[in-house]
This record gives C-alpha cells, structure tokens and sequence, in this order.
C-alpha cells in the first residue's frame, strides 16, 4: 500500500480546505484532515461562489427541474444538489445508491401530545442503508476513489460502518470497520458483513476506536471516513436543502437534530449558513442538538465550559448510536448553535423510549438515537425556547430497523423492570406480543380485550 493525500489540487477544483480554528487555508489535506499549522479540523470552503454564479433562482429550478431526470446522477437526492458540493469532474465515478430523497412527514399524533400543529418528522432513516450517513458516504467515496486509495475505514456505533461498507463495494474500494465490542446493535454490523467489510470488534468503546483509527490513518494509506472527513459533511448538507425544498422554501423556525459525533449539526448548520448567504433562504432557522443524558459532552462543554474547552466523558446509554463521549466536531457544532441561535438539550432513557414508541405509533419508526429529538422537543416547549405555534421539524437519523432490540425490550416491559419512574402514560405504549392457544376463541377474546 502506497500513501496518497487528498487534493484539491490534482484537477480543477472549486474547493479549498480550511481550518475551523485558525482558517489556515489549503488546497490538500492530510489522511488525518488536520490543519497542519494547528491540528484542529478541516472544513471545505468554495472560494469561488458567489451569487452570481449560484444565483438562488436559478438553482431552485436546476434542482426542481432534475426530479424529472433518470440520470443515476440527478436520481441521487445528494448529487441533484451538486452546485452546493465540491465538483466532480467526471460523473460516471460518482459513487451512489440513490441516497437522500427521503420523506418529510407530518406528525398529527406527536403534534397533539406537544401541542404544536406544525410539526415534522424528515425520514434519513428511509435511506438505502436505513440512515443518514448514506448522503455524506456517497461524496466521502467518491473522493476516496478520485484520490486513488484502495482502503477505506472508519470507527462507528454501527451507521457509518454500514454505510461505508455498502459505498466502498459500490465504488470498488476495500473497506475495514472498527467498532466497540458489544456495544452496536447486531443488525447494523449484519450490514457491514454483508457488504464485505473487514469488521474488527474491538475491546473499548467509540471513542477508543476512533482514537486508534486516527493512529492508523497517519501509518497506512487508509481513507478515514468518519465524519472528521469534510467531504461526508458536504454530502450530509443536502438533507436541508431537501428539506427547505420539500418545504417549498419556507423557513422552519426550529431544526431538532440528535448529536453523538457532532458531524451531523454540523453538516447541516454549515448548509443552512450558505443557504443564507447564497440568498435561497432569508433567514436562518434555530438548529437544537439533543443528547442522551448519559452521553452529553456537548450539553456539558456548553453549560460549564461556555462552548470553550470540551468537556469529554464516559458515555452511557441504550440509544447506542449516540453512546459517544469525546465528540470530534464539537467546535463545529458550538459554532452552529451559536450562528443559528439553536439550544442543546439532553434527556434521560425514559424519556427517549417514551418518544420512540410515540413516533412508532404514527407508523413512523426510528432508531433510539433518533427519538432524542421527540424527547427534547418536549423540553424545549417547557422552557419556552419552542412556542406551540413554531414550526419544527424533527431530524429521524435513522430506521427502526436498526436497533430491533431496544424496541423488542420496550415493549415487553424488560427496559425499565422495577423502575419507579415508568408512567402509566409509558405504559399504555406498550405493545408486547402475545402466546396464545391456535384457536379462534382465543383470538376473538384477546381482538374484544383490545376495543
Ligand atoms: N443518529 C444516528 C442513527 C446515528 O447513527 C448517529 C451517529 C447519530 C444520530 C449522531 O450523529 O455523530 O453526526 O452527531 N452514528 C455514528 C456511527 C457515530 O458510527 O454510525 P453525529
């Protein structure tokens, strides 16, 4: 295996490399994408847009008019936005599933429970490896290969493994995954193994394995592609400009996201800020990052360190994907909550099962990770940040699907045995299978309980 570095330079590019701390500006990135001045991450940035060349009428139309195309290209609800991503110069290299195009639904049960009409749910669960990262993997890919690597890898709570693995087959690539042992859901790693990944199971936590790929990206010519790699955040912008079209470009006032890693709040905050200045929206909506209490460096780096200095931790909770204690992209996310006036919010295991089962019972099913954001809606409302009339929309990372055993274990009332705390409000959503004897007397009698 020989090194290569990413580029920006090897072709005409549009994009350049920045420093989020010190804005060193570059045209090439390191495998670790690091500011090589003062080691803090990077963030791509395009010098030369400017509105006359990504006029927002014109773009608004380009995107609309490619829901006609059968392009493989267009047909990508990522690549359909290609203006706002770095240029691919060749199409038939872009690596796709067709990811992005997911539903945004209404919530006419949930919004009753909150009390606010106007509420929203965008499905990234519905993408092809049932959540979000599917729209940055399709770019972070694509680069991979542009850059001539044959390795791809990356540490994950299960997501991105998926993801990745599914994109390197499709792109060509090989693909190696480290992950915590026992720590993900089977279901998430089934994927990996499926697509042909190299998966080792290690014996620490997220954090411990995103620490060890750090180490081997700067030994081995690997392309990492956790979010840390600014070309997965590119591609994970798109969810708000699908969005703000599904909306027909009227602004919400609040945009509800989980936060683990921090590369989503992230994505999609850097996209709302060039929606803005590129004219396609006037003003911003408030991004909110919900956590989980028992993985919250972000709530706490913001409550006791100003959004100065991270406070990392040790992460503890069922919400598996979000069980991430020293989140890369803190500084991003600090810094979109800030530019878009968002809160941060974190809520306990209770209150993220109780949101689930709430989102499932409007046929909509999320993964734990994703119902934080139910959950912290109802927080916000409380305190006033969220009014009733406010517009919300939640962000559903990823598919019910996913995690099978948390929702297997709600419902049969094994998740919170003997916990004082579990309201008969808890209780009433739970819907346990029931063993009965094959005769129809049985059933009538069960159909009749059930009125
Ligand atoms: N929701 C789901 C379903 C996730 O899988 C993740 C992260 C998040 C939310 C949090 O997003 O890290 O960008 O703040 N999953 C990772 C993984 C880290 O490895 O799959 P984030």
């Amino acid at each position: 295996m020989s090194p290569v570095s990413t580029s920006a330079q090897d072709t005409a590019a549009d994009f350049l490399f920045r420093c989020i701390s010190c804005g060193h500006l570059s045209d090439s990135a390191g495998q670790d994408f690091r500011c090589a001045d003062c080691s803090d991450l990077l963030e791509i940035t395009y010098p030369a847009w400017t509105s006359a060349s990504r006029d927002a009428r014109n773009l608004k139309s380009t995107w609309a008019q490619r829901l006609l195309s059968r392009s493989a290209t267009d047909l990508s609800g990522v690549w359909r936005f290609r203006e706002l991503l770095p240029a691919v110069e060749d199409e038939q290299r872009i690596v796709t599933l067709r990811e992005g195009n997911t539903p945004l639904y209404a919530l006419p049960q949930c919004a009753r429970i909150t009390g606010v009409p106007c509420l929203f749910a965008k499905h990234q669960g519905m993408n092809p490896t049932g959540s979000f990262k599917d729209t940055g993997m399709t770019v972070a890919a694509t680069f991979a290969g542009r850059a001539g690597f044959q390795w791809v890898a990356c540490a994950s709570t299960g997501n991105t493994s998926a993801s990745m693995a599914a994109y390197a087959a499709r792109g060509g690539l090989r693909s190696l995954v480290l992950v915590p042992e026992g720590k993900i859901s089977w279901s998430k790693l089934s994927q990996a193994l499926d697509y042909g990944a190299i998966t080792c199971q290690l014996r620490t936590d997220f954090d411990g394995c995103l620490r060890l790929l750090q180490e081997l990206v700067k030994r081995a010519p690997v392309y990492q592609l956790n979010s840390i790699n600014p070309f997965r955040l590119e591609g994970q912008k798109t969810v708000a400009l699908e969005l703000l079209e599904q909306l027909d470009w009227h602004v919400p006032d609040h945009i509800i996201v989980p936060g683990g890693n921090l590369g989503n709040s992230s994505a999609i905050g850097k996209a709302l800020l060039e929606m803005r200045d590129l004219g396609l929206i006037a003003h911003l909506p408030r991004l909110s990052v919900i956590q989980a209490e028992g993985a919250n460096a972000l709530v706490r780096t913001i409550r006791e360190k100003s959004g100065k200095t991270l406070v990392s931790m040790q992460p503890e909770t069922r919400a598996t994907a979000i069980r991430i204690g020293n989140p890369a992209s803190w500084k991003k996310a600090v810094h979109v909550l800030e530019a878009t006036g968002g809160a941060c919010e974190q809520v306990s295991e209770l209150e993220i099962a109780q949101a689930k089962a709430e989102i499932g019972a409007e046929g909509i099913g999320c993964e734990p990770a994703s119902a934080v954001t139910l959950a912290g809606l109802k927080k916000l409302l409380k305190q006033g940040f969220v009014k009733p009339e406010d517009t919300v929309v939640l962000l559903l990372t990823g598919n019910l699907l996913k995690d099978p055993d948390f929702t297997i274990d709600f419902h049969r009332g094994d998740m919170f045995k003997g916990d004082a705390g579990e309201s008969g409000a808890l209780k009433a959503l739970r819907h346990p299978p029931i063993v009965l004897d094959a005769t129809l007397d049985a059933v009538m009698r069960t159909l009749e309980k059930a009125q």
